[in-house]
């Protein structure tokens, strides 16, 4: 697939690669992937350990400041974002005009940037407003999703709790109950395991956004507008409604061989980075078993399993797999979440990337400016109306 074509006009000719498949765009220290050997790491702990023994907020310290926090400094890191959960009621009085059938994304993405008008002083070589937007961010986003959630359906956003920690606060703030402690720990463990993922196209989004040096805001902004298609993080959505057309597990054979024949993209399968399957659909299965066990069982997940074991046989041999949202959306289904939410949720999580993306992005920063093989016309006279 890469074309022998040579870029013009760049100092060193470069092979075109459509998407950069393969190119090194950036370097990082935040998180590496084996992607023959299905093995993520953040800042070189496997993502296995994180998921099991960490938590999101502590993952999202080691993220963005580069080591696991002492116990001083996660209590003060926790203790900062709990403070800052709340949102101006002028944020709250905007997203009240939403429309209420919009996408949860587009609403995350406006008040995301709406941030910016109240703390955007773009201060960067501020350690001090670094740590501020870094903690605003991680607090407000899950506010914002919670609190779309409630408007929409015409009630009145419900305030933080500050009784509870960072998942089971959202959970409680999105169903107004306070969540079951199992229930919470394993939408803990998820948000770790969708934290960080190196270059992919909403991280990269980031990257180039940050090298601007814009505001913080503008960052996560662009970010989650990335996030939303579904080729990225809104395919765990549109998981859920491929196993609905499927129906039953006699079905997948015909309707997967229907598919393959039409050329069509079996969501939640492929990665460009895998050729396994990918570790954290590993994990995320382990914790979709979890609280079947804990809550009652899923009869999609029979159908997600067939699923994965017919496209073995044939897609396996392409290198194509579960990715990470294969099975996320059958955990978010059992804790009662509403499917179009299941990318704010990603968002949420990915918020710990992006910033430590762009702190590392500010750094060492170089305008992102790529070049192009212009395709167009050669050079031509402009021509009045009527000669056309
Ligand atoms: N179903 C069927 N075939 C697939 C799939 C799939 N899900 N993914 C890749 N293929 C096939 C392609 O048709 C292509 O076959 P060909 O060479 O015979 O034409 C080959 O595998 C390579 O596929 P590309 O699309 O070139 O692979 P790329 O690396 O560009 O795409 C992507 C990766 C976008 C994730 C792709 O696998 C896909 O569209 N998957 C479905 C959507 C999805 O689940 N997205 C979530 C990804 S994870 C995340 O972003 C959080």
């Amino acid at each position: 697939r890469w074309r022998s074509l040579v870029v013009t006009g760049a100092a060193t000719p470069a092979p075109f690669r459509p998407g950069l498949e393969g190119v090194p765009a950036t370097q990082s220290s935040i998180c590496d992937i084996d992607g023959q050997r299905g093995v993520l790491t953040y800042r070189g702990y496997p993502l296995d350990q994180l998921a099991s023994s960490s938590s999101f907020l502590e993952t999202a310290y080691l993220l963005i400041w580069g080591e696991l926090p002492t116990t001083e400094q996660l209590q003060e890191f926790e203790q900062e974002v709990q403070m800052h959960r709340r949102v101006s009621f002028r944020i709250r009085d905007m997203m009240k005009c939403f429309p209420s059938g919009g996408h949860p994304m587009d609403a995350l993405q406006s008040s995301a940037a709406s941030l910016g008008l109240f703390y955007s002083r773009r201060a960067l070589d501020n350690p001090e407003y670094i740590v501020s937007a870094v903690v605003r961010l991680i607090a407000k986003i899950p506010t914002m999703v919670a609190a779309f959630q409630l408007i929409r359906k015409g009630q009145d956003p419900i305030q933080p709790r500050d009784d509870l920690a960072y998942a089971a606060n959202f959970l409680y703030m999105l169903t107004e109950r306070e969540p079951d402690p199992l229930a919470a720990r394993i939408f803990d463990a998820c948000l770790i395991l969708h934290a960080e993922h190196s270059l992919n196209a909403s991280t990269f989004s980031a990257r180039v956004t940050a090298s601007t040096l814009t505001d913080p805001y503008a960052v996560v902004a662009s970010a989650v507008g990335t996030l939303a298609g579904p080729l990225h993080g809104g395919a765990n959505e549109d998981v859920l409604e491929m196993l609905g057309q499927i129906g039953s597990p006699d079905q997948v054979a015909p309707w997967l061989d229907r598919a393959i024949a039409g050329k069509q993209k079996i969501m939640g399968f492929g990665h460009r980075e895998y050729k396994v399957k990918d570790p954290r659909a590993v994990i995320l299965q382990t914790l979709a078993e979890q609280l079947f066990d804990q809550f009652g069982h899923d009869p999609m997940y029979d159908l997600a399993r067939k699923l994965e074991e017919v496209a073995a046989e044939r897609l396996g041999p392409k290198g194509i797999f579960p990715n990470v949202d294969f099975y996320s959306g059958l955990v978010y289904r059992k804790l009662g979440i509403p499917e179009d939410l299941f990318t704010p949720i990603f968002a949420i999580a990915r918020t710990a990337g992006w910033l430590a993306h762009w702190k590392e992005q500010l750094g060492a920063n170089r305008i992102y400016r790529p070049s192009q093989i212009y395709t167009g016309q050669p050079s031509r006279d402009w021509q009045p109306v009527g000669a056309r």
